[in-house]
C-alpha cells in the first residue's frame, strides 16, 4: 500500500486494532489525508516519504503481532489436547530405562528427525515422548500432539483439506501417540503415508509410539505384518517413511502397573 492512498484510519490503526502504539502520522500528513487532498510527489517527497515509513513499520508490527499471537494459540492449543496424565511429564522424572543412554532427553538436540518409541504395554512411551513434547513447547516450539485413534477420527471426517491436515503436516514436531489402537484402513494407509511424506520434505520432526515386543526385528514385523499374520497391517511404505533419518528407541523395562489387591 502507497501512503497516498492511505486512509487515515488504516494509517493509524493498521495490525493494532486494539490498542495503536506506533507514532502517529505528523499533523500535516493527517491533515492531508483527512481531506483526503491528493499529496504532490514533487513537492510533498518528505512527507510521503515518512508516511511511507509508517506504514511499513505498521505493517511489520502487524506481521509480527499476528506471528506471536499464533505461536500463543499454538502452544495454548497443545496444553489444552494434553492428557492430564502427561502434563507433569519432564526428563527428570522418567526412570533410567525409558531414558537409555539419554536417547530421550537428548534427542530434541540430536540430528535424528524421527524416534520410533517401541515396546510392551505400560512401559512408559507416552511418558516419555510427552517429556519431550512439554520441553519442546516450553522452548516456543510448534507441537502437535495426537492419538492415533483421534487423528485417524479426525481425518476421517475432514479428509486431507482440513484444518487438522495442515497443523499435522506443518508443525514443527509431531507425535503419534499410541499407534495400533486405530482402523488400519487402506485411506488411512494413503494419509499416513501423505503425512510421513510432506513431513519428510519440509524436514520436520516426528514422534510415534507403539506397542510391540522389545526387539528391533519383532518391533518392524508387528508394524509392518499384515493382521491375519499378527502385526498392526500398515506394510512397508508407511514403516519406512516413518523411520526415515529417524531412530529406534526400545522400552523393555518393568511394566507401571498398580495392582490393587485389596479394597
Ligand atoms: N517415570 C514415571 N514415574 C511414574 N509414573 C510413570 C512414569 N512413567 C510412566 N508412568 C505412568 O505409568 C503409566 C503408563 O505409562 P505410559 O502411558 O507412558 O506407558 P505406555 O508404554 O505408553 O503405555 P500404553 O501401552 O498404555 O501405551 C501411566 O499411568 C504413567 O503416568
Ligand atoms: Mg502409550
Amino acid at each position: 500500500m502507497d501512503v497516498r492512498s492511505a486512509p487515515l484510519l488504516q494509517l493509524v490503526t493498521a495490525g493494532q486494532p486494539k490498542k495503536p502504539t506506533f507514532t502517529r502520522p505528523p499533523a500535516q500528513l493527517r491533515g492531508a489525508l483527512a481531506r483526503r487532498t491528493p499529496l504532490d510527489p514533487k513537492t510533498d517527497k518528505a512527507l510521503i516519504r515518512k508516511g511511507d515509513a509508517l506504514l511499513a513499520a505498521a505493517e511489520d508490527e502487524a506481521r509480527e503481532t499476528a506471528a506471536a499471537a499464533r505461536k500463543a494459540n499454538r502452544s495454548v492449543a497443545y496444553l489444552r489436547r494434553r492428557p492430564l496424565d502427561h502434563a507433569e511429564a519432564c526428563y527428570e522424572r522418567l526412570r533410567a530405562y525409558q531414558n537409555p543412554r539419554g536417547l530421550v532427553s537428548r534427542w530434541l538436540g540430536s540430528g535424528r528427525r524421527a524416534a520410533l518409541f517401541v515396546g510392551p504395554s505400560r512401559t512408559g512411551k507416552s511418558t516419555a515422548a510427552y517429556a519431550i513434547c512439554n520441553e519442546a513447547n516450553d522452548d516456543g516450539v510448534w507441537v502437535e500432539a495426537w492419538t492415533a485413534f483421534d487423528l485417524w477420527r479426525t481425518l476421517r471426517s475432514e479428509g486431507d483439506d482440513g484444518p487438522c491436515w495442515s497443523r499435522v503436516t506443518s508443525c514443527d514436531l509431531l507425535l503419534l501417540d499410541d499407534l495400533g489402537r486405530e482402523r488400519v484402513t487402506d485411506a488411512w494407509r494413503e494419509h499416513l503415508t501423505e503425512i510421513m511424506e510432506v513431513r519428510w520434505a519440509r524436514r520436520r520432526r516426528l514422534i510415534v509410539t507403539v506397542n510391540t515386543p522389545p526387539d528391533p526385528e519383532g518391533a518392524y514385523r508387528r508394524l509392518v505384518d499384515p493382521v491375519d499374520q499378527g502385526g498392526y497391517g500398515y506394510g512397508d511404505p508407511v514403516v519406512e517413511r516413518i523411520l526415515a533419518g529417524g531412530g529406534l528407541v526400545i522400552f523393555d523395562g518393568p511394566p507401571f502397573r498398580d495392582l490393587v489387591a485389596d479394597w
